[in-house]
């Protein structure tokens, strides 16, 4: 691993590993063999994976003398409510491009986006990913009217966020030393690609919860810089795909393993990323991926707040 750079601590660290017997034998491994990384628990703004990120992003800003930060994400992204929070919290304002048009009423995430204070542009029907065209005029429009915007990429990824997620590595290696296998959420990439540059690439499964047209090239191209630089193949990665008919349905796989989690370990999993990830899970143990015996950590990256939001959940 390289020098880390700046960080402001915004966030409750280390989160909690916590045992899911009852989810475990449910799901055909055995009691021991899984533990839950708690990253729903990092606090400020409602917690989440994001925070590990922002951390960073928040940092720069303030040594480039920035006093709004600027990012982009569908109506219900969980990275765009995290950008309002910690704007809010270093005294800074937040403005989130977000694909789609104003909804009559603002729930889940978007309702938090306000009560922190964000203003919100809404860039019409693009997808969360392209989103950077319209991002642009908006921060020419900031930047003509005085303000010092900084730019946070889609999702938080880039190889400087997803050093949020070598740490949350390290962490996963205090807690759970003789992890085989470590599941997560894979969207925009940062955190798959910082839990594989620590972790390597044979212990972490990403699901694709589709949201970019090949994560797996994200997850590779972020990755590279944080082990000084060695190339990843992409196709090295292990990666499953439950991205169903688009990011924004509800998949019967998802509903299925949200209420499975609820009612063997009542934790609230969200339907949009962690629910698909723990499809994931079930999936790669239904076809002997991951077969029981051997450590298991799926990561909690939270985004509760979106079950309160997604029409169809
Ligand atoms: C709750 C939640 N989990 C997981 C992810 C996936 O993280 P990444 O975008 O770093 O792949 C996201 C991304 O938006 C998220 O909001």
């Amino acid at each position: 691993m390289i020098d880390q750079p700046a960080r402001l601590a915004l966030a409750t660290f280390p989160t909690p590993m916590e045992r899911a017997p009852r989810l475990a034998e449910a799901i055909g491994l055995a009691a021991d063999d899984l533990w839950l990384k708690r990253d729903d628990l990092t606090g400020t703004g409602g917690g989440g994976n994001k925070l590990r990120k922002l951390e960073y992003f928040a940092a720069q800003a303030q040594r480039e003398g920035a006093d709004v930060l600027v990012t982009t994400g569908g109506p219900q992204s969980n990275h765009a409510r995290l950008t309002a929070a910690v704007a809010a919290r270093i005294g800074m304002r937040a403005v989130l491009v977000l694909g789609g048009a104003r909804p009559a009423v603002a729930q889940g995430n978007l309702l938090l986006d306000g009560l922190f204070g964000a203003r919100i542009e809404w860039a019409g029907d693009l997808p969360p990913h392209g989103l950077t065209a319209f991002t642009t005029t908006v921060v020419d429009h900031l930047r003509r009217g005085g303000a010092r915007p900084f730019v946070i990429p889609f999702g938080g990824s880039d190889s400087l966020g997803a050093r949020g997620y070598c740490t949350c590595a390290t962490e996963i290696l205090e807690q759970v030393p003789d992890v085989r296998h470590v599941v997560t959420a894979l969207s925009s990439g940062g955190t798959m690609a910082g839990l594989v540059a620590v972790l390597g690439v044979d212990r972490v499964l990403g699901v694709d919860v589709g949201a970019l047209p090949d994560a797996a090239q994200a997850v590779a191209a972020y990755a590279a810089p944080l082990i000084r630089g060695d190339r990843i193949d992409p196709a090295t990665l292990r990666v499953r795909d439950q991205s169903g008919d688009g990011y924004k349905r509800y998949t019967p796989q998802a509903r299925a393993a949200l209420e499975m989690v609820a009612r063997t370990e009542a934790v609230v999993l969200d339907p949009t990323y962690t629910a698909r990830a723990m499809a994931g899970l079930i999936a790669a143990v239904e076809e002997g991926e991951i077969a029981p015996g051997r450590p298991v950590v799926f990561v909690h990256t939270g985004g509760v707040p979106g079950l309160f939001g997604h029409a169809e959940a």
